[in-house]
């Protein structure tokens, strides 16, 4: 089945509503932030929701005047009750888009099912190879010859949902994990922008697992 996305709210001229997740650094909240400020990327960032207090990006929403929520996570019982806490949050930020961005937490059925084709997540390396955790160690320890990132839509499985866009990192001889991780997260602050912009854009078709940028 094809599904033309955001049809009822397709690329009209009007800048779109994000709301971006992140847990920690926030260096890809950071380039979101700065695409959106120099105009490449057509969006409003109405907020940053972090399940981590001691997050920097908590500081650079700050700086770049970005309203924030923090859900400790560790202040609930069990990880049901704390999605249980997201989700209204999620739903208050009225986003026409949320982007997970360096989002640590597993997200669970009820937030996937509340914004199908509207949640989109970056990951370190190129999907489906090394899905989880540690994407850059898993492509050192694989040897692979070219690794990268992928931005894809968020659904019920782990980093499986349809591929937005990919760009590719050679592994080099010398590379250790955190050599990889570096390059990587380079193409990541240029994917991830450019990932949104095609969103906001209206451009992104969703077509059983694939995606078609139109
Ligand atoms: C990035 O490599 C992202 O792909 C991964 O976690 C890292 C987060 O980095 N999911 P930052 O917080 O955006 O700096």
């Amino acid at each position: 089945m094809k599904e033309a996305l955001h049809e009822s709210w397709g690329w009209s001229g009007m800048t779109k509503r994000i709301a971006v997740l992140a847990s920690g650094r926030g260096s890809n909240f950071q380039a979101v932030i700065d695409a959106i400020r120099d105009g490449r990327v057509p969006a409003t960032c109405v907020r940053l929701i972090t399940d981590n207090p001691g997050a920097y990006a908590i500081e650079r929403a700050k700086q770049a005047g970005v309203p924030c929520t923090i859900i400790d996570y560790t202040s609930f019982p069990s990880w049901d009750a704390y999605e249980r806490a997201l989700l209204p949050a999620m739903q208050d930020c009225n986003a026409d888009l949320f982007v997970l961005a360096g989002y640590m937490r597993i997200v669970g059925k009820e937030v996937v099912k509340a914004f199908v084709g509207r949640m989109i997540n970056i990951h370190p390396a190129l999907l489906p190879s090394f899905p989880g955790l540690h994407g850059q160690r898993q492509a050192i320890l694989h040897g692979v010859k070219v690794s990268g990132c992928t931005v894809h839509f968020v659904d019920e499985s782990l980093d499986g949902g349809p591929i937005i866009i990919q760009q590719c990192v050679p592994v080099l001889k010398v590379d250790d994990e955190d050599a990889l991780a570096a390059r990587i997260l380079d193409h990541e602050h240029r994917c991830l922008p450019e990932a949104i912009r095609l969103f906001c854009e209206g451009r992104l078709v969703i077509d059983g697992r694939r995606v078609r940028i139109r």
